[in-house]
């Protein structure tokens, strides 16, 4: 019989008291887990490395019996500044039993990805921490959440339907391990480090490639947010001018790249794929062993481009459209 989640759960704000969390002296292996642990939601502004610890528990248990990969952005996680809540954390007792982060890639749209321990699966969990997540994304101007579902996950898709949600895209998830292929081409391309100069040309080129704008900073913490999500940008110059850019983002011993875009009248001459190839030979050198980047399942171009480097599929991952 599921309980139901309403008549026991406390929601745990931040600034509640510490002495119950991971890394306040209790560990997971020497507290007793019992019936008087009362679920949790912890609202995280942050996430300590504890926590980080738990988290990355939590994921092992939960791939070792579903397979396949979670999208949950470490380097994401790692970097969270605490001024907002961006994680909702299922607690009972000193385990941490299911988690939901919420990723701001720039309004209108936030995407929340998570997971449940397998042990307390459908007890609503899941249903819990998306209900206390909508009304954040709601106070902070988001118009559309996206849950993201990898597409071997039959119980997340099953969630998804439960809740009504509607398949807004999908996009492949892939890898390259190992040296980029070709040799390179054309020679007139620079990649270098984005600088203050070329802010508002890849500004404007971000917002054209993939339809989203981030918001003029309204105090110190949003100006500081706003810098964030420029770091590692790299800038693709020919004669120079910006005509592309992309970021790459080192975590542990891979790296990824986001966002690789190339001005309109540029297209087709070889400048993408040889600034890629580029990125992952820097990434390469920099110590990471493997590269990986996502592309949605109908552009063929860039998938061709991907593939034609070594990049391979690792898995599949539909965003659901949440009712907000
Ligand atoms: C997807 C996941 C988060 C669901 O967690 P959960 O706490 O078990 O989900 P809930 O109990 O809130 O389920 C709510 C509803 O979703 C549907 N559902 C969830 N799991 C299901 C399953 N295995 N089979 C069929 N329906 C399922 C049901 O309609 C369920 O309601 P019901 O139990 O009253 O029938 C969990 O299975 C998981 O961690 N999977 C691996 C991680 C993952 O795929 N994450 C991406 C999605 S965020």
């Amino acid at each position: 019989m599921c309980p139901d989640i309403d008549t026991f759960t406390t929601i745990r704000e931040p600034g509640a008291d510490e002495s119950t969390r991971p890394g306040s002296g209790n560990s997971v292996e020497d507290r007793s887990f019992g019936a008087h642990d009362v679920p949790v939601i912890e609202h995280a502004r942050g996430l300590r490395t504890p926590v980080l610890q738990s988290l990355a528990e939590l994921e092992r248990r939960v791939v070792a019996v579903d397979g396949g990969r979670l999208k949950l952005e470490w380097p994401d996680l790692r970097g969270r500044r605490g001024d907002l809540v961006e994680d909702l954390l299922w607690w009972e007792g000193d385990r941490l039993l299911g988690f939901l982060g919420l990723y701001d890639y720039g309004v209108p749209t936030v995407e929340l990805t998570g997971m449940v321990d397998p042990s307390v699966r459908r007890r609503g969990i899941a249903t819990a921490l998306l209900a206390a997540a909508l009304p954040l994304c709601r106070e902070r101007g988001f118009d559309t959440a996206l849950l993201v579902v990898p597409r071997e996950g039959a119980a997340a898709h099953a969630l998804a339907s439960s809740l009504g949600a509607a398949l807004a895209r999908s996009e492949h998830a892939l890898e390259l391990l190992g040296e980029p292929a070709g040799s390179p081409t054309p020679p007139e391309l620079d990649l270098r480090p984005l600088v203050p100069d070329d802010i508002p040309a890849v500004d404007v080129l971000f917002a054209m490639g993939f339809g989203q704008s981030l918001p003029a900073p309204q105090d110190e913490a949003g100006a500081e947010r706003l810098r964030l999500s420029r770091e590692n940008t790299l800038v693709i110059h020919v004669g120079g001018a910006v005509v592309g850019a992309m970021r790459l983002i080192h975590d542990g011993e891979g790296a990824g790249v986001y966002g690789l875009v190339v001005r309109p009248d540029h297209r087709g001459r070889g400048l993408g794929r040889e600034a890629l190839r580029r990125a992952c030979l820097r990434a390469r050198a920099e110590g990471a062993s493997r590269v990986q980047l996502e592309v949605a399942v109908e552009n063929d171009t860039a998938l061709g481009l991907y593939t034609s480097l070594g990049f391979t599929r690792v898995t599949t991952e539909d965003y659901y459209a949440l009712p907000f």
